[in-house]
């Protein structure tokens, strides 16, 4: 039989991904149950949509001179060619969403439908730190409302979740930038500035002059962001209707009592925004990698995905980087309590071990037994000897072994392992001592 050649021992998880190990994973755990559990408080209801889709979805939603499409689109073609789609790995949740609200004809359901979804999202984007090719976000979208109230309830839900993670800090920073009927003249106004300077425009820059000006203004090229300070800005180019809507989004937030910043430079990397946008950020955390989550609203898009005009608004909460923050701050807080903070993964709360190693058949049977009753067991099923299977159960968080004696006396040894004490129980009340112990200890949290 051929055989494959032998692995090289240096495979890895490809450059700008992440294995999320059972240690990390106990706070994504923690951080996605807050996302979850808000939004079935705020009534946004749970959807998921395909890690892929025809690149279309993305050219056309989000834009084709964006960076995310530009640069960043994982394309996928298929090895076999019964498929002709051009198919992309998804940069972001909100087109695939709308997508699949048009095709679905989701607009029949009673307006606004609030949608929540939790998932992986795909840049090929430089890794860096806080930057990842593969990364998670916590979208929401609320789609059939033109607001102004429901951009502020969106706005206030982002910062509950972040309390609720424990970063009680982050702001919220606010701008508008106008719609269809006030940000064609603003475009303009913008095309002719950067005309008049375009000796000083790097190549990549004019092409995007030619296709978006909008783009310019938030380029990274040291040359743009000098000269972006004097460009035209958008807010005395607002239409009155827009004007008004952002003045009542900021009155809905004064009155929930939101902390908020105006900050005219959140323009958004999308071209699927209008009037409001929004992005989160720590204090003293403030560069382009740092943004915990940002959104806005988006009355366009469902149109041009091939809808009816819809008004729509939503955010994307970076998971990533919720979770590294997290851990930093748990990480401070353990150094001054001196490590007493931050529940350790639980182990199971019993382990049933036996003085025959051969005996898999009993002790797995038990354990079957434990789970069937609802109780987090497993059994040793390795043939090493007792002493070897109670400190695995030990080193594994487990809080009881059950230990099977050779004898056939019926009775199961109880080990109470944190805290050193064992008591006889017969066989048959294994199941309701278990149960009781379940119930009087914090398994997980306390090893009394
Ligand atoms: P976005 O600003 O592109 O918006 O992404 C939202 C958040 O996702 C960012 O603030 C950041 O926390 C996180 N994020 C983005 N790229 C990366 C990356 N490469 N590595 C780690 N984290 C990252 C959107 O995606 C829009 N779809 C938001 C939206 C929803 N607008 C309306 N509805």
């Amino acid at each position: 039989m051929a055989r494959l050649p032998a692995m090289p021992n240096s495979l890895r998880a490809p450059r700008g991904t992440r294995d999320i190990l059972p240690a990390d994973r106990v706070v994504w755990a923690r951080v996605e149950g807050a996302a979850r559990e808000l939004a079935a408080r705020y009534g946004y209801r749970e959807i998921e949509t395909p890690l892929f889709e025809q690149s279309a979805v993305f050219e056309r939603g989000v834009g084709e001179v964006t960076d995310i499409v530009e640069k960043e689109l994982f394309r996928v073609s298929p090895s076999r060619g019964e498929e002709r789609e051009r198919w992309a790995l998804r940069p972001e949740a909100t087109a695939g969403i709308v997508r699949a609200y048009v095709e679905h004809g989701l607009h029949t359901l009673p307006q606004p439908i609030r949608l929540s979804l939790v998932g992986p999202m795909f840049r090929y984007d430089r890794p860096q730190a806080g930057r990842y090719r593969q990364f998670w976000q916590w979208d929401v979208e609320a789609i059939g409302d033109p607001g102004p109230a429901i951009d502020a309830e969106i706005i206030e839900l982002g910062l509950a979740f972040y309390r609720a993670t424990g970063l009680v800090d982050v702001e919220a920073k606010l701008n508008t930038i106008g719609d269809a009927a006030c940000r064609p003249a603003y475009v303009e106004s913008l095309r002719a500035f950067y005309e008049a300077h375009r000796s000083g425009l790097p190549e990549a820059e004019l092409r995007r002059l030619g296709a978006n000006p909008l783009r310019l203004l938030d380029s990274k090229e040291p040359a743009l962001v000098a000269l972006n300070r004097d460009a035209p800005k958008l807010a005395d180019h607002l239409c009155d209707p827009c004007a008004e809507h952002f003045s009542a989004v900021l009155r809905h937030l004064d009155a929930l009592g939101v902390r908020y910043r105006l900050a005219p430079e959140i323009v958004r990397g999308l071209d699927y925004y209008t009037r409001t946008t929004f992005e989160y950020f720590r204090p003293g955390a403030e560069g382009q990698q740092d943004a915990l989550g940002g959104g806005g609203r988006y009355d366009g898009l469902v149109e041009l995905l091939g809808g009816r005009p819809t008004p729509a608004i939503g955010y994307a909460l970076g998971i990533d980087r919720v979770v590294a923050a997290v851990q930093a701050l748990e990480a401070n807080a353990s150094e001054t309590t001196g490590g007493a903070t931050g529940a350790a993964p639980a182990g199971p709360l019993a382990v049933v071990v036996g003085a025959d190693p051969a005996d898999t058949v009993t002790r797995l049977t038990l354990a079957t037994e434990l789970r069937a009753a609802g109780l987090p067991a497993r059994a040793d099923l390795t043939t090493r000897k007792l002493g070897k299977q109670l400190e695995s159960a030990a080193r594994d968080g487990a809080h009881f072994a059950a230990i099977l004696g050779d004898g056939g006396d019926g009775q199961i040894q109880l080990r109470d392992l944190p805290a050193g004490t064992q008591r006889a129980v017969p066989a048959a009340d294994v199941v309701r001592e278990l149960e009781r112990a379940a119930r009087t200890h914090r398994h997980g949290t306390d090893a009394g």
